[in-house]
């Protein structure tokens, strides 16, 4: 599958998703930043700390120092969970995605949420494009302390490119984080036929979707899924290649999540349980359904 096609693809298919994206992926969300936030030693960046502005005791509001600069990039940043979720160690979100019904639900909650677009904003772009467009050469959108792809790489038609792209974007110094998932199989449901489609000689564009001949529902972003997982291997050569292989490291982390659609969690069981497949379906198809997710990080070389 050319990269084109997978952008065509992504672009429809999270326009779709857009509306229900918060809702379906509450839980899993909500557990990510959890994890993230606990990690933030381990991702590097040079964070903006609450304390550099907070004024010391008996000091005159006018002497308050100006707040140091930690701009983040969010690529493929949906409606923004990665955003939110480090927006307390940074100074300013920038997202960009492809679906621009994305972008608008990424806008609307930073508004909601009473940020100014200085603080929290996002663009149309991708950045895989061969022809990105000039809107996406501004200044603003380089020169970023750290750049984050949260569940996205998977979607990608050109992982490598999307990485290169990124790093560029980066200040010396400045650090790649990625989550995504390990290598895992193709979906199977109910012992029924279902398989990987191979759109394009050679490449890895495998999305186990359900061909189940029962009408059940077809989990429409299951389509745009053009990866099955990453190694950590894949992961430390797509950093290495991109410039960003310094101290590369990459945490799996624990408890596994089983994704349906919904991509929901469930906390008890630590593991996530289906939004809109019907409930048997992921009591009897966990193991398929079973994802590791990792974080990785590596700083731009200098
Ligand atoms: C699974 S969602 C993840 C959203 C968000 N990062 C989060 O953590 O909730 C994947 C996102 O990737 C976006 N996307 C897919 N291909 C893209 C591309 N080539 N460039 C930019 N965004 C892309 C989709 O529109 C979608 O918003």
């Amino acid at each position: 599958m050319a990269a084109k096609g997978a952008a065509d693809i992504n672009r429809s298919i999270f326009n779709e998703e857009a509306a229900s994206y918060d809702e379906k992926h509450k839980k899993l969300s909500e557990r990510l930043a959890r994890e993230l936030q606990t990690r933030l030693d381990f991702i590097g960046a040079d964070w903006a700390s609450d304390d550099e502005d907070s004024d010391k005791e008996g000091e005159d509001d006018n002497k308050k120092k100006p707040r140091r600069e930690v701009r983040l990039l969010d690529y493929a940043c949906g409606t923004g969970m990665m955003s939110r979720t480090f927006a307390p160690y940074t100074t300013q979100c920038v997202g960009m995605d492809i679906s621009e019904n994305m972008v608008a639900a990424y806008n609307t909650r930073a508004e909601n949420q009473g940020l100014s677009p200085e603080e929290m904003h996002a663009v149309l772009g991708d950045l895989i494009s061969h022809t990105p467009g000039d809107a996406l050469l501004s200044p603003e959108l380089f020169n970023f302390d750290i750049a984050v792809v949260g569940g996205g790489f998977h979607h990608f038609g050109d992982p490598g490119l999307a990485a290169k792209r990124l790093v560029e974007r980066l200040k010396p110094g400045g650090v790649l984080l990625i989550w995504d998932f390990l290598p895992h199989g193709p979906l199977h449901r109910h012992g029924q036929h279902h398989h990987d489609h191979g759109h394009g000689k050679g490449e890895d564009y495998g999305h186990g979707h359900a061909d189940n001949g029962d009408k059940q529902t077809s989990p429409n972003v299951l389509h745009s899924v053009m990866h099955h997982g990453f190694s950590e291997s894949q992961m430390k050569e797509i950093f290495t290649a991109a410039g960003a292989g310094t101290d590369f490291q990459l945490e799996v982390i624990g408890g596994g999540f089983v994704l349906g659609h919904g991509h929901q969690q469930d906390e008890n069981k630590n593991i996530a349980s289906s939004g809109d497949w019907a409930e048997g379906d992921v009591a009897k198809d966990k193991e398929a359904f079973r994802r590791q997710v990792f974080f990785a990080r590596g700083t731009k070389d200098l």
